[in-house]
């Protein structure tokens, strides 16, 4: 599971004191709704509370799908290491917290958003949180007006493009690219429209000359047909707010989430393998696995009485890669 850092849920806590958890579960419900409703942030987040509602309410799920993203990325390029970040969309600076922990030895952060209290808040959560997020560079601006930000070598854009008009998002995604030196990360909800979004960009960034690392392992035309779409998903715990939050009991909740690392020529060193994209399926034959591979989707399975190689493909979930001494 990934767990929101010590450091964080501490923040968090400390900006919760006295604060009424009843009126911030209001503001989360009707914060949630709007989202849902296709509003932007713009028009969802108007002042103190109701970041402090995103922040119990959605802050830990995008942690955790960025965390996984970030997790990933590490493993396709492990000599990487990030010194500069580009935080675009930086909301509560979820995606921030989650590169500072994948790369201990990021330097130096730069936060870019269009609203004020969530770069407030943000400041103040990262207050005693990793060195590199102390004193972030925090740039108040819109992503849709070029480009206004240093190059860093780490990109992320994490549940921001969503806010981004579509006729918008190509452009934005290339402005992104151009001031990346190294990785960039979009992160995406893991529903139809956030696929989409990922393909807009994907497009974008082939056409840009990017090396996509994850989670295609190819740059052909990508072979996932409506009503199909490509997503993952991740757990995480909830806590105690957390649960009151989403009016819920289940101590965990799975958050689903579309991605795409590109990254410049040379910076992965593993090997392109294909990637399992639905939950594998066990039976008493073996287990099933729908994979994308560089010839396309792909069902396969591994059966029960080839033991070494059922053994390691148990071990295989939704969203990794396939180890290639597996088959
Ligand atoms: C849903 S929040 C995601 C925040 C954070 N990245 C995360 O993963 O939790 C979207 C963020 O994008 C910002 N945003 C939306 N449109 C923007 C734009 N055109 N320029 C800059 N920031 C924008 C919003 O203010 C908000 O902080």
């Amino acid at each position: 599971m990934n767990e929101l850092p010590a450091a964080l849920r501490a923040a968090l806590a400390r900006e919760l004191e006295g604060v009424s958890r009843k009126d911030l579960a209001v503001r989360a419900a009707r914060t949630s709704e709007a989202y849902r409703a296709g509003k932007g942030s713009a028009g969802v987040i108007q002042g103190r509370e109701d970041v402090l509602a995103y922040a119990l309410a959605r802050l830990p799920a995008t942690y955790a799908a960025c965390a996984a993203v970030f997790a990933e990325a590490a493993r396709m390029a492990p000599g990487f290491a990030p010194k500069r970040l580009l935080d675009a969309g930086s909301g509560t600076g979820a995606a921030s917290w989650a590169a500072a922990q994948a790369w201990p030895r990021l330097a130096s952060a730069t936060w870019l958003d269009a609203s004020a209290p969530f770069l407030d808040l943000a400041q103040r959560l990262a207050v005693a949180g990793p060195a590199a997020l102390r004193a972030p560079e925090v740039l108040r601006g819109d992503l849709t007006s070029g480009r206004g930000w240093p190059n860093t070598d780490l990109v992320v854009a994490s549940y921001a493009l969503a806010e981004i008009p579509a006729a918008a998002q190509a452009g934005v995604v290339g402005a992104l690219w151009a001031g990346c030196e190294g990785l960039l990360a979009l992160v995406e909800p893991g529903t139809p429209a956030g696929f989409q979004r990922i393909l807009t960009a994907r497009q974008a960034l082939i056409s840009a000359g990017a090396d996509l690392l994850a989670p295609c392992p190819h740059a052909e035309a990508c072979p996932l047909a409506s009503p199909d779409w490509c997503h993952f998903a991740v757990r995480l715990p909830r806590s105690r707010d957390h649960l009151m939050m989403k009016g819920a009991e289940v101590p965990f909740e799975d958050e689903k989430f579309a991605y795409l690392i590109a990254a410049r020529p040379g910076v992965a060193a593993a090997p392109r393998s294909p990637r399992v994209l639905a939950p594998p399926r066990a039976s008493k034959g073996g287990i099933a696995f729908k994979l994308c591979g560089p010839e396309g989707l792909e069902a396969r399975t591994v059966a029960r009485r080839d033991k070494p190689a059922h053994a390691r493909a148990r071990r295989l979930g939704w969203g990794d890669a396939w180890p290639p001494d597996a088959t």
